[in-house]
Order: C-alpha cells, then structure tokens, then sequence
C-alpha cells in the first residue's frame, strides 16, 4: 500500500475518502489512516477534511536547507510543527544568532500575524522567520517589510499569479490576501541589533474559514507547487535585495514597488498624524511611507491598519522586539 496510497492522492483531482482510498487497496480505514500518518512525518503534506476526504498538497521531503544556503542564508532550523517560527527566531536572536539564520516549520500551532491577530498556519504554506542584523537606524527597518513583500509579488508574477503589493505588508490577488509580513526588532535608540521577518504564505494549504480579510492561495493560480522551489526564489532575490536595501535605503525599490500596488489610486481610511482619516493613495514615499491624498491636503502613514473604502476598487524595545510598524 505504501507507495499506491500516495500515488491515488497525488494523481486525484478532488479529494479522496477514507473509504474509497480503502476500498481501492483492498484495506481498512485504520491502515489508511495510520499510513497516512507515517506520511505526514515524512513530510508529504496530506490535508484532511472532514467529510470530504484527503488531498495530496505537496512534499516537503524534498527540501534540503542546505540547498537555501549560500544567499543571505546561513543557518537553517526546520520543524514539522511549531508554535511560532517568530517567537523561535526571536528566542535565537536574542541568545546570539547570526545573520541569515532562517526558522522554519511545516505547520504552526500558534501562528501570529500583525496588530495581535493570529496566524493560521495549517501544513501546505510557507512559515517562516529571517534573523537579520542590517547596521542601519531603527527608523528605516519598517521599509523592509515592503522589499520582502516585492521580493515575493515578483516571485509570484513569474509564475503566472497576478500578485500585488499591499501596502505596508502584504501579498495581495485578485482582492484576496496570499502573504503577510510581520517584522519585529530589537534596538538601541541608534542601532538595530536584530530584526526578525517572519513571512507566512499561503501556498497550497487550506485557507483560514472566516478570515478578517479575504485570502488566497498560490495553488489557485499554480495547482500544487514545492514549497521549496518558491522558498528558493524567494531567497535568491531576497539575497540581492537586502544589501542594496541596507546600502541604498528604499529609494531605488520606490518605482517597481509602486508600479504592482494594490492601493494606488484607491480610496482608503488610515491612520494618519492626525488619527484616523481618510483619503486617495498616491504612492509611497522614498522611506516606504504610504502617502495619501486628502481633503486637507497630502499626508503620510507610516503605520497601522490601512482599509480600502470600497474593496471591490481592487485592481525599540531592546530584548525582546517589537513589532514594524
Ligand atoms: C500579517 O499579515 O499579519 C503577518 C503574518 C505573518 C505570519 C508569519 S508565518 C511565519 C512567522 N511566524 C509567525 O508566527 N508569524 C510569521
């Protein structure tokens, strides 16, 4: 049955059930069960829904960590489960990690996103969390968050995902969120001492049931897709990007980043130096701050919750971190 059990999953195109998988290797529910147990721990991503039955989402069995390592990675930690690749990136940093040290975990058990709100983090998607120790002033490390997200939308595009920048840390498509970035430091008043961007995407994983925001995942627009290759990619662009980031400041990212936003020239509410307002984006300025156009004049966010008006427009503290921005 070994082999036959995941050549069924991997060959259908909509979900198997217990039964039916049994009936058709001429076994029990149990061996099924149990066998597809021993696959998970392989590292075959075999997601089960009650009712509907099991589906094939891809291998992480595949991955070598030593084939992410030559860019900006260095170290790299891998878990079948975890609580949060962030707060272990954290943990790392704070006891000395080095730069390039990557956290990451086929499945989540208490994710985290921005502003507090969870993270699901079923197994088929991409969690994971980069050390970095740029020398730079803490003040320019948020426009970080909007390098890795281009990094991704361009990864993504490449494939044939209609992905967009939503500003300041997500992945967007088609009005859905595909990614999300949460970047968290340590720092003095003058120097960063270490920041962790913890990346979660939505790949071939089972969405969240009620999300705050609509989401996505790659597989709609890929099918099935090794979460290793697109890892891959990632770093490799993320490798190049990074330096020049550090070296150049985010000036020289500002036009492609503007040219795949999802909020330019939409009608959003955010929270501007005055509170919360409302107004048009018009772009970001050359330290990623958003800038919005409104009845008072031009502004800039730097952080917090942005919201589109009319969704369908769419086209440092030292130790232990906090969150960017
Ligand atoms: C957001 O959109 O609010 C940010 C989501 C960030 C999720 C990633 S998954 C890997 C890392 N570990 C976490 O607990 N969170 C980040």
């Amino acid at each position: 049955m070994k082999d036959a059990l995941l050549f069924q999953l991997k060959g259908a195109k909509a979900p198997l059930s217990g039964t039916i998988l049994a009936d058709g290797l001429g076994v029990t529910r149990a061996a099924v069960h149990k066998r597809i147990q021993k696959l998970r721990t392989a590292g075959h991503q075999i997601v089960g829904t009650n009712r509907v039955g099991y589906r094939w989402a891809g291998t992480t069995v595949s991955l070598n960590p030593e084939a992410l390592k030559g860019g900006i990675v260095t170290e790299v930690f891998r878990f079948p489960v975890m609580g949060s690749t962030q707060d272990e990136a954290k943990a790392l940093a704070v006891k000395g990690a080095g730069e390039g040290t990557l956290v990451m975990a086929d499945r989540q058990s208490a994710g985290r996103g921005r502003l507090g709100r969870s993270w699901v983090s079923p197994i088929g998607g991409l969690w994971y969390s980069l050390i970095l120790r740029p020398v730079l002033p803490p003040h320019r490390v948020p426009a970080l968050t909007l390098v890795a997200a281009l990094d991704w939308v361009e990864v993504l595009t490449a494939r044939g995902v209609p992905a967009g920048v939503k500003w300041p840390n997500d992945v967007w498509a088609e009005g859905k969120k595909m990614a999300g970035i949460l970047t968290e430091m340590s720092a003095e008043t003058d120097r960063v001492q270490w920041v962790a961007l913890g990346v979660g995407v939505n790949v071939n994983n089972r969405l969240p049931k009620s999300p705050a925001v609509p989401a996505a995942a790659v597989s709609s627009w890929t099918g099935p897709i090794a979460l290793e290759k697109l890892l891959l990619e990632w770093v490799g662009r993320f490798s190049k990007s990074y330096p020049r980031f550090v070296r150049s400041g985010f000036a020289s990212f500002r036009s492609n980043y503007e040219q795949v936003s999802v909020l330019r020239g939409t009608r959003v509410s955010f929270e501007g130096p005055e509170g919360r307002n409302a107004g048009r984006v018009l772009g970001v300025d050359n330290e990623g701050r958003l800038r919005v156009s409104t009845a008072t004049g031009e502004t800039t966010c730097s952080a917090g919750e942005v919201s589109l008006l009319r969704p369908l427009e769419l086209k440092s503290a030292p130790g232990k971190g906090h969150e960017i921005p």
